[in-house]
């Protein structure tokens, strides 16, 4: 396997490390491409992603990416809805269970949930004008797009409970109305039963009780803001991880951007990278690799060896060492 490994900006640069020394830990064989995309290069070469980048990257199997910094400039394009796009990595899978020992910022019940998240139409279709006095973005939503999003969150619900909620706003949005009914038909014709939920009450029921759910299918926007505030629930950004998978290739990230207030200071919450690397284990069929590193991350987080996020006073690499320690002397 061939990895193109991006480290990007920010704290993407100190969890990438963290990360890359906890599946170093392993032992596979596997050949790891490092490649300088992002924010960073834009401003010292004025291209954040060259074309020849996107070459070596498609030349690899997937792609294991830190965060980047996209800055809210109208001239300047995202590098990861770039690659997403150019990659057709149309499933953002991004699963959400607060691990051992968390302490939530109230008093949740135990869950675990999916949100499978549309990741190249939407509202981030692209289609977009910039006038004097308007602008407009015209949110895609095309059969092919629903149809492959259903059929991958069926496909995670065929292994779990038998049951997807499809979130919307189809009280409000056409668009809407016709992805719920492809998801629909998609699940029906899998045998899969469905429920439905307008995303802002969604948004709610999510905080006050997320044990009601299991797999969550909607469209890109509504996963992004959906996930941070799942996040929020399972104990904070920087325990997330997330898969973004199409036909022939993935990549694997943290949720959480490049977090400009911490950069610098050795003190990012790596887990999330290193929970991302677990799930490119899953997707290269490592199971058994899998498990061992989701049972040493737990571990070390019972024993207190965490960062400030989790109220901890454990570096960046206090963690990855720790948790590397118990890979290989299980
Ligand atoms: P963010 O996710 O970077 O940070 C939000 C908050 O969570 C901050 O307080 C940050 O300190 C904290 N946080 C995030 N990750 C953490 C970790 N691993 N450990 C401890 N604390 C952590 O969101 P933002 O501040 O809105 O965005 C910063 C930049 O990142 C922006 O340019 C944005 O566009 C970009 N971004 C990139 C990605 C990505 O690369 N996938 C995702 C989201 C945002
Ligand atoms: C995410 C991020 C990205 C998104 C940004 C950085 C383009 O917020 O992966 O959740 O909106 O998808
Ligand atoms: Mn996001």
């Amino acid at each position: 396997m061939k990895i193109a490994v991006i480290p990007g900006d920010g704290i993407g640069r100190e969890v990438m490390p963290a990360a890359l020394a906890v599946l170093d830990a392993f032992d596979l064989d596997m050949e790891q491409i490092p490649l300088e995309i992002g924010y960073g290069k834009w401003e010292r070469t004025g291209c954040a992603l060259t074309d020849e980048d996107l070459n070596i990257i498609k030349d690899c199997d997937c792609v294991l990416f830190g965060a980047i910094t996209t800055p809210p400039d109208p001239n300047y394009k995202s590098v990861l809805l770039r690659l997403r796009k150019e990659l057709d990595l149309y499933a953002n899978i991004r699963p959400f269970s607060p691990l051992a020992k968390i302490k939530l910022p109230c008093n949740k019940k135990v869950f675990d949930l999916v949100i499978v998240r549309e990741n190249t139409e939407g509202m981030y279709s692209g289609v977009e004008e910039l006038h004097e006095d308007a602008a407009y973005t015209t949110r895609v939503i095309t059969r092919t797009g629903s149809e492959r999003i259903a059929e991958s969150a069926c496909a995670i619900a065929k292994k779990r409970k038998k049951q997807i909620t499809i979130v919307h706003k189809a009280n409000v949005l056409k668009s809407d109305s016709f992805f719920r009914d492809v998801c629909k038909g998609v699940a029906t014709r899998n045998k899969i039963s469905y429920n439905e939920m307008l995303v802002d009450a969604m948004a709610y029921d999510l905080v006050l009780r997320p044990e009601k759910y299991d797999v969550l299918v909607t469209t890109n926007l509504f996963g992004d803001i959906l996930s941070d505030v799942a996040a929020a629930i399972s104990g904070g950004l920087g325990l997330c991880p997330s898969a973004n998978i199409g036909n022939r290739y993935a990549l694997f990230e943290p949720i959480h951007g490049s977090a400009p207030d911490i950069a610098g200071k050795g003190i990012a919450n790596p887990i999330a990278s290193i929970l991302s690397v677990k799930m490119m284990l899953q997707w290269m069929g490592h199971e058994k690799e899998a498990v061992v590193l989701a049972r040493a991350v737990d571990s070390v987080i019972a024993k207190g060896i965490v960062t400030p996020d989790l109220e901890g006073s454990y570096s960046t690499m206090d963690v990855s060492e720790a948790i590397t320690k118990i890979i290989n002397v299980p």
